[in-house]
């Protein structure tokens, strides 16, 4: 191998003589970097986090789906002079990949300090960063779109969010705030676009109406936004520029522990090093190489690099269609595609069209950024999304060794197993062709799966038809299906048979019968859904049948017209940019500028969130003795240990120890409340994920992979996964709940009609974007430990870190600066992990470290319980409903966590917001073989009200009356008294209800429904509005208290300290506000640090969505104490500031710190004898949802909502309705798409964003308004307000029960009337199956029990 000069490159010699790495030079924000050790296997994430402490880029997954980790690349095409820049997740990019390639982090444009980018501004301002674990990703996508495309339109910016994910704010605030730099976003940036700018103008508080002067509109202003200035951006380095173009044709060569990565520079190499290595592993984007070697323990030891090879990056314009190099990546061949169909004529592009549509829905923007083409084909997976269109299109491929090329045609012969194609080993593709199409061909693709954005097919497909030119006759047919086998398949069978017939009802009909026969599925096939991925095969076809027909007709073939009823069948989804509004009361104008009570106020970590600045607990610069622990856990889900082996383990690199029981010096005892779980399984294991021991290591790496070579063998015992199991066996932990109202029986008798009912509801993954992470730092002395943890309960995790050191509490200090998230995941399954870190630290008396994997963070720490409800009731003719028995039952899984309060909380809600006199409901606590399942935001409130919507709804269905007068009819009034004898006073739902319908002209809307499910028999809308009432003070009375802890140093600054952990829901933020209030001083003058248990201990974790009220409460008392002290010293000297106040106490000898203690009165209610307070008051609030269903594929669109919430006065608009619609998209996930898959034994098959969906950018309904109810103070909470974290959750159920409705509206199209039952997630499987059709008919399911399902519901 010879460089361009002539002269052999070092690299050459590297990889025949097996000698040392190249150089590999890169820029990180403008530095130059020469890594002489580069490791093949190493990401850029790592790279940065740990080798340069660039920590503002998050790792939420390590598998391209959450986009934490974005950064931008940017490098010199020296063939067209051109600079790039890419949005790319550095979490799958090789750091070897980035040869003289520049890297922007988040720290790299902008920060607090210094300067802030107003891509971190604008987040920030507009309150689109709760937690702020995922705003860096979302930054830097905005930025790389900002560098290509200084005025991009809305639709750009939702299509660079494809690949982020945010588990906190709904989205929404986020678009608001980028809409800005948007043509349309009303916000030139001060360039005064059109009509002038509002930064002159101002925006702050529209009022809506002139009846509501207090009525404001608006959270941000952006008059306060800097100006936008795309000509100040960081230059390109002009070093890295220089080396570009002078080193590009060199070869490279690096060599890890594992792997060496050779980086070919010509073809000829490329191909050379293949021949000598024909196991090579050849990587372009490594978006599919990296999930294998993560996730899937693959070693590639070599590793060829064509990416930058001419000829694989090539595209060239043939008669026959456009041929595009292997390693073209996606993004780029979706550009050229693109000016194609622009320029060509229509009836040549037709598989350009295709192609593109798949590429619309194809993961997101940081992964078509760099996955290839050539990637995707020779991955050859089932459910690739652009092999079906190429096999249907007909494509050829050239594939190429050292001795020559050959041609081949894309079919069914390529594919020759799951993974594999016909490729030789020393083969490589080098391009493929993808032809025009004819005049008289057609073409579609579809992609079918749970979620639209960034997600894997459910059933993918393509369809080509060739006519005889100026006929309907059938010339030539390709029906190609991904997800249907083990390879992308031709439906050979089905399409001959229609060869020369013409396109009508007699061949629909044959068609679909014929696929139903072609395309089965075995009924145990992994992915299950086996009746509805079948039935999408016809419904397909179908959508492809009518879509050919009008295009025919438009051709002036005479066939048959397409009714105008199915036309909405043949729309291709377009999503359109969500508007939104928010309405709160605005504080009186004569109040003080410095109380910021009631105002919109940004999260105070905002912008240091945006800047990457915002430390958390995995950002704590590394201790220099510091060691690395993964976690050992059991495979199986029920079974004794018979022996653990660590022998190859031990000896591994960087391995220092492993750690087990019998390394506890302490108690193995552990649970939050119950101790009936231990810190390590000792001799059996109750579920798959149970921790059994662990290794400690150098690194990360090294720790992880020995963790996987520990040796366990196991006894299997029977496990009981399902609740239908636990009920089947009786396995349930005690007590048994009951809770009982009235006369039943009598009430059963007063009714005119009886109805029974089920149904079930899915758990949910809590999915913060932020893992669990715990740092435990030994002292020295005195059995003293410091930790540092991601966690909700910092007082739980010191106690009973305490107890497995067997040291007193006050040993152990607990810190929490902010979580990345928490949701309920973080209260008390996060001491599964802080307690084994602590054992590790003690015993090597080291600091070590450990932060959970995505994977193992799914698998480990158990989520919200999934539900079963079985319902009895009894109602008028009316619709009033006189009599309800109902049973739940929750698995529970293999320890009691906190479950048991959980279920008792579904009893407290039974009855969501309905009085009825005579009700019973019981509870079962399921004993499973499943992880623990724990809190979760609404903590068994939403499993209990929704069940309680559901027999609703099925009363208004039998009745045949409208569901929203018999809720309305049904709803409490003033005074009433729940089933736990609590008298409902200042109840507001009837004014929440009342807005609702106004706001969202649901009689309107209603009518408009009507009218368009007449008109459409293949797209259906539905509507629904629900209402909630939350309890709110924790169930455990004991919990109601809180402290606080407040100094003021003399320079008048002060430093506050309270119970409560921030984890996004701005509750430091409110806090502060509060301090300041009472105070009387300006929020700048006040600084929470972290909460920690050394200054307020026995803190109730931050729960039950009271922190506010009652830390809130606690900081007022430590302020109202301090403020007295000053008293004297501000009657003597009136006009002076708060400092001379202070320096005047100070010389007094006046104690400037003090501290607060609440606990909420009147609280302690009894299960057994149905007496006591259960809750401190109720919040309340209404959410009407339309939606649109596609009944041929089950995919639906969330139209709009409009949500009324009370949350009293208002502490912070901003962040109450951050917390509104937060709560409400993650209830949207739970109620319309995230399923958990387990199998039959206990395995959690679905571990991370690629198989589990939680709502993306583009699930937010397209019209969402927010309105805080107004006057409604709260005379039990601080300052007048209402809790809000949890009760806004369940009103997602709104649309849940739309989708309910429009099913009812397909299912009168067959003849079917009346209750159905329709679980939880409204999943496009459930609603597909529900929608029964000539389709569905032809694919039923198997008979259950003849088979072993993939998955089971559990
Ligand atoms: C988050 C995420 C989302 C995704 N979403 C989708 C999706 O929506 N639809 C979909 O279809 N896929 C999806 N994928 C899969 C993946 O992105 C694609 O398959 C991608 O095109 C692979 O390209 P790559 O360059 O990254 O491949 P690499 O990982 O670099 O390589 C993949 C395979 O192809 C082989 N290979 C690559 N080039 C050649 C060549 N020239 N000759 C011979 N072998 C070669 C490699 O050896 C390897 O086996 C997704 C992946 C991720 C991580
Ligand atoms: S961490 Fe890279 S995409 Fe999630
Ligand atoms: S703010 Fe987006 S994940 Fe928390």
């Amino acid at each position: 191998m010879r460089g361009t000069n002539g002269t052999q490159t070092r690299s050459q010699t590297g990889s025949q003589t097996g000698s040392g790495s190249d150089e590999l030079i890169f820029f990180v924000n403008g530095k130059k970097i020469i890594e002489r050790n580069a490791d093949p296997e190493m990401t850029l994430l790592t790279y940065l986090r740990r080798k340069l402490g660039l920590t503002g880029t998050k790792l939420g997954c390590a598998e391209g789906g959450c986009g934490a980790c974005t950064v931008m690349l940017s490098r010199y095409q020296t063939h067209t002079q051109q600079l790039l820049h890419h949005a790319v997740n550095a979490c799958l990019a090789p750091v070897c990949s980035l040869h003289l390639v520049a890297v922007t982090t988040v720290e790299g444009i902008g920060s607090v300090a210094r300067k802030l980018h107003p891509v971190q501004e604008r987040i920030a301002r507009a309150h689109g960063s709760q937690c702020g674990f995922c705003t860096p990703g979302i930054v830097m996508s905005m930025y790389a779109l900002l560098r290509n495309n200084p005025t991009p339109k809305m639709a750009d910016v939702e299509e660079a969010f494809h690949g982020n994910l945010c588990r906190c704010t709904g989205y929404r605030p986020i678009l608001e705030g980028y809409k800005t730099f948007t043509v349309e976003g009303g916000c030139c940036g001060g360039g005064g676009r059109g009509g002038g700018c509002c930064m002159a103008n101002g925006n702050e508080a529209e009022t809506s109406s002139e009846e509501d002067a207090d009525e404001a509109s608006s959270l941000f202003n952006a008059a306060d936004f800097a100006p936008f200035d795309p000509t100040q951006e960081v230059i390109f380095p002009p070093e890295l520029m220089s080396l570009t173009k002078g080193q590009r044709s060199a070869s490279l060569c690096f060599r890890g522990d594992r792997a060496v990565w050779l980086q070919p520079h010509s073809l000829d190499e490329f191909l050379r090093l293949k021949w000598e290595h024909p196991d090579a592993r050849v990587v372009v984007g490594n978006t599919e190489v990296g999930i294998e070697v993560k996730f899937k323990n693959m070693v590639y030891p070599v590793i060829l690099a064509p990416a930058f090879i001419p000829e694989l990056n090539a595209v060239t314009h043939t008669e026959a269609g456009i041929v595009f190099g292997a390693a073209c990546t996606l993004s780029h061949m979706g550009a050229v595609l693109k000016q194609a169909v622009e320029t060509l004529p229509p009836h040549q592009t037709e598989v350009f069209l295709a192609v593109l549509e798949q590429l619309r829905w194809f993961a997101g923007l940081q992964i078509r950024n760099v996955a290839a083409v050539g990637g995707n084909i020779m991955t050859a997976s089932p459910i690739s999304d652009l092999n079906p269109v190429f096999m249907a299109a007909g494509c050829k491929l050239t594939l190429i060794d050292k001795d020559g090329r050959r041609v081949v045609q894309m079919d069914d012969m390529f594919f020759t197993g799951y993974r594999r194609t016909s490729l030789r080993p020393q083969e490589v593709l080098l391009s493929i062709e993808i032809p025009y199409s004819t005049k008289t061909q057609f073409v579609s693709a579809f992609k079918q799966s749970p979620r639209r954005e960034d997600d894997i097919s459910t059933v993918t497909a393509a369809m080509s038809v060739t006519f005889t030119p100026g006929t309907d006759v059938v010339e030539d047919l390709k029906l190609s299906y991904g997800g249907m086998a083990a390879t992308t398949v031709l439906a050979k069978k089905t399409a001959n048979r229609l060869l020369g017939r013409r396109w009508g009802e007699e061949l629909l009909q044959e068609a679909c019968t014929s696929l139903a026969e072609e395309m089965t599925l075995d009924p145990s096939v992994p992915g299950g859904m086996v009746s509805y991925r079948r039935t999408l095969t016809l419904s397909l076809f179908y959508k492809f049948y009518l879509t050919v027909l009008q295009k025919l007709r438009q051709q002036g073939v005479n066939v048959e017209e397409v009714g105008a009823d199915c036309l909405s069948a043949t729309e291709i989804y377009r999503p359109e940019t969500p508007s939104s509004v928010q309405v709160y009361q605005a504080v009186p104008k004569d109040r003080s500028p410095d109380d910021v009570v009631g105002r919109p106020m940004m999260h105070l970590s905002a912008l240091k969130q945006a800047t990457g600045e915002a430390v958390y607990c995995d950002d704590v610069p590394l201790y220099e003795n510091e060691l690395y622990l993964a976690l050992v856990t059991s495979s199986k889900a029920h079974a004794n240990i018979l022996s653990i082996d660590t022998s190859a383990a031990e000896c591994m690199p960087g391995v220092v120890c492993c750690v087990f029981a019998d390394d506890i010096p302490g108690s193995n005892a552990t649970g939050p409340i119950e101790y009936d779980e231990t810190v390590f399984a000792h001799r059996q294991v109750t579920c798959v994920g149970h921790v059994i021991g662990a290794v400690v290591a150098d690194t990360q790496l090294h720790a992880q992979r020995a963790a996987k070579a520990v040796r366990i063998q196991y006894e299997e015992l029977q496990p009981v996964v399902t609740i239908q199991e636990a009920i089947a066996t009786q396995s349930f932990y005690q007590p048994i709940r009951t809770l009982e109202m009235g006369d039943l029986e009598a009430g059963f008798k007063q009714a005119d009609h009886i109805l029974e009912g089920e149904m079930h509801m899915g758990g949910q993954e809590h999915f913060y974007l932020e893992t669990n992470v715990t740092l435990a730092v030994p002292r020295g002395e005195d059995g003293e430990m410091e930790l540092f943890v991601s966690t909700q309960a910092a007082s739980k995790t010191q106690s009973l870190v305490a107890k497995v050191l067997g040291v007193p509490a006050n040993r152990v200090v607990v810190r929490v600066k902010r979580m990345g998230g928490g949701f309920g995941g973080k209260e008390s399954r996060t001491t599964i992990l802080s307690t084994v870190v602590a054992v590790a630290a003690n015993k090597l008396k080291r600091p070590v470290r450990c932060m959970l994997d995505r994977d193992e963070d799914m698998l480990i720490t158990g989520g919200r319980h999934p539900f079963y409800g079985k319902y009895k009731v009894g109602f008028l003719n009316s619709g009033k409903v006189v009599a309800l028995d109902v049973s739940y039952y929750s698995n529970t899984g293999n320890s009691m966590d906190l479950s048991l309060s959980v279920l008792e909380r579904a009893l407290l809600h039974m009855e969501n917001s309905y009085s009825i006199a005579n009700v019973r409901g019981r509870g079962f606590l399921c004993r499973t073989n499943l992880p623990s399942n724990t809190a979760f935001r609404g903590f068994g409130g939403p499993q209990g009200m929704m069940v309680a919507e559901n027999w609703m709804s099925d009363v208004a269905q039998s009745l045949g009356r409208p569901a929203e007068e018999v809720r309305r009819l049904n709803l409490y009034v003033e005074g009433e008294s729940t089933p736990f004898r609590q008298i409902l006073d200042q109840f507001t739902l009837e004014r929440c209800w009342d807005e609702c319908l106004s706001r969202s002209r649901y009689q309107e809307r209603r009518a408009a429904i009507d009218l368009y499910n007449r008109k459409n028999r293949w797209t259906k809308r539905g509507l629904a509005i629900v209402p909630t009432k939350f309890g709110i003070s924790f169930t455990a009375a004991f919990l109601n208290q809180a402290g606080a802890l407040v100094h003021i140093y003399t320079d008048g600054s002060v430093l506050l300290t309270h119970g409560g952990t921030e984890m996004g829901q701005g509750l430091h933020t409110k806090m502060i506000q509060v301090a300041g209030r009472v105070l009387g001083i300006p929020c700048s003058k006040i600084h929470i640090s972290e909460t920690s248990t050394n200054t307020v201990p026995n803190s109730s974790p931050t729960a039950a969505s009271a922190s506010s009220d009652l830390n809130g409460a606690a900081v007022q008392k430590a302020c109202e104490t301090l403020l007295k002290r000053l008293e004297p010293y501000k009657t003597k000297n009136p006009k002076g500031s708060w400092e001379n106040w202070v320096t005047a106490a100070y010389f007094d000898r006046v104690s400037l710190s003090a501290n607060g203690f609440y606990r909420t009165p009147d609280l302690g209610y009894d299960f057994e004898t149905n007496s006591g307070r259960a809750f401190n008051y109720f919040s309340y609030g209404v959410a009407c949802s339309e939606v649109e269903v596609d009944c041929l594929t089950g995919a639906h669109k969330n139209l709009s909502t409009t949500i009324v919430m009370d949350v009293g006065h208002s502490l912070n608009p901003a962040i109450d309705i951050g917390q509104v619609e937060g709560g409400f998209m993650q209830g949207l996930g739970l109620f319309t798409l995230e399923e958990l898959h387990y199998s039959p034994q206990g395995v959690l098959l679905t571990r991370g964003p690629g198989s589990y969906k939680i709502p993306a950018f583009g699930d937010i309904p397209t019209q969402l308004t927010v309105s805080l109810l107004r006057d409604a103070p709260n005379d039990k909470a601080i300052f007048a307000s209402k809790a809000v974290g949890e009760p806004p959750l369940f009103l997602a159920a709104s649309v849940f029960f739309a989708i309910k409705d429009a099913i009812s509206a397909a299912r009168a199209e067959s003849g079917i009337s009346g209750p159905f039952r329709l679980d939880s997630p409204a999943s496009a499987e459930r609603i597909r199956n529900a929608c029964c059709d000539r389709f569905t008919k032809l694919c039923p399911p198997a008979e259950p029990g003849t088979y072993t399902p993939w998955s089971v519901q559990v």
